[in-house]
């Protein structure tokens, strides 16, 4: 590991840590509300293998949205470019829950990452796959080298119990014939899909493969291609912050996704992937410290994709 990147992350902990964190945990999901406020990790991991991470960087949470980056690659590597007749490339300028635009896209949506995006990625993976749910953690489980990784049934309940909103679009959507199988069943695989738990540590390492053109940082081994790799990243830089997007890009610079546990995974192609963690989140449903602590090291840094 570049010692420069050490003492960057290093300072950029420390100067966020002094922060009055104005964040609020996500209560919508009752069991996310469960986790302790205070945690706060980081992990990086270059394409030399090595990586550095500090404060609660060991400690898994619920990576929640930060998953549909990696169903979008399992449903894109399997289907190719006729995913994008389901879905479009367009930053929504909305929340990650509204429903505002279905109806004037005609049940089209806008992008991958916004919630309704997702389910239609689910559905699609419903459809190609005999075992959705086993053969994408397995997919996900050999991309990480997580031999345990699991679906959380505690978080995955508690969301499918109070999913109204992601119950209506994914309804919604049926209405104007973009989910072709059962909407309960695009529901339960969608809630256990972002239920996937890990740390910083195995979150940036298993990140590496969108720095590294596609390819599994590890063993080499193709996941998905270079020019789908650069596609997903594109669609991480203009719609991985919902509409907070633009303020990423503008003071992060990279492609990047956040998830409502508190978790953001961000990458520098060719160099490394980050991952932070801190629960408590900013208005725009993205975690208040990771978004800061981002900021920091590349301002730090002086390296962006720009
Ligand atoms: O569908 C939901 O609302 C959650 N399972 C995921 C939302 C999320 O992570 C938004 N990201 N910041």
């Amino acid at each position: 590991m570049d010692s420069t990147y050490k003492s960057i992350i290093e300072t950029a902990y420390k100067q966020t840590n002094l922060l009055e964190n104005k964040g609020k945990v996500a209560t919508y999901i009752p069991e996310l509300a469960n986790v302790d406020d205070s945690m706060f990790g980081v992990h990086i991991t270059t394409l030399d293998g090595t990586g550095f991470g500090m404060g609660n960087n060991l400690q898994k949470f619920s990576i929640q949205s930060i998953a549909k980056v990696l169903s979008l690659t399992l449903a894109y590597k399997i289907l190719g470019e006729k995913i994008w007749t389901r879905i479009d490339v367009e930053p929504s300028g909305t929340k990650f829950d509204s429903l505002l635009l279905l109806e004037t896209y005609h049940g089209i949506p806008r992008n991958p990452f916004i919630n309704y995006g997702a389910i239609v990625i689910c559905d699609i993976l419903l459809s190609l796959l005999d075992d959705a749910r086993e053969e994408f953690r397995e997919f996900v489980r050999d991309l990480s080298d997580i031999p345990d990784l699991n679906y959380s049934d505690k978080i995955a309940d508690s969301e499918k119990a109070h999913g109204y909103r992601n119950t209506a679009l994914c309804n919604f959507i049926k209405s104007f014939g973009n989910i072709e199988n059962e909407p309960a069943a695009v529901l339960d695989f969608y809630f256990d899909m972002c239920s996937l738990e890990m740390n910083c540590q195995q979150l940036s390492k298993t990140f590496t493969f969108l720095a590294n053109g596609g390819h599994k940082l590890l063993d080499n081994k193709k996941i998905i291609s270079k020019s789908k790799s650069k596609r997903i990243n594109a669609l991480m830089l203009t719609c991985g912050f919902y509409d907070e997007s633009g303020e990423f890009a503008f003071k992060v610079g990279l492609p990047g996704k956040s998830g409502v546990g508190g978790g953001i995974v961000a990458l520098y192609p060719g160099n490394y992937a980050i991952a932070v963690w801190s629960p408590r989140l900013n208005p725009n449903g993205n975690s208040f410290k990771g978004m800061k602590l981002l900021e920091n090291v590349t301002t730090h840094s002086e390296l962006s994709i720009f």
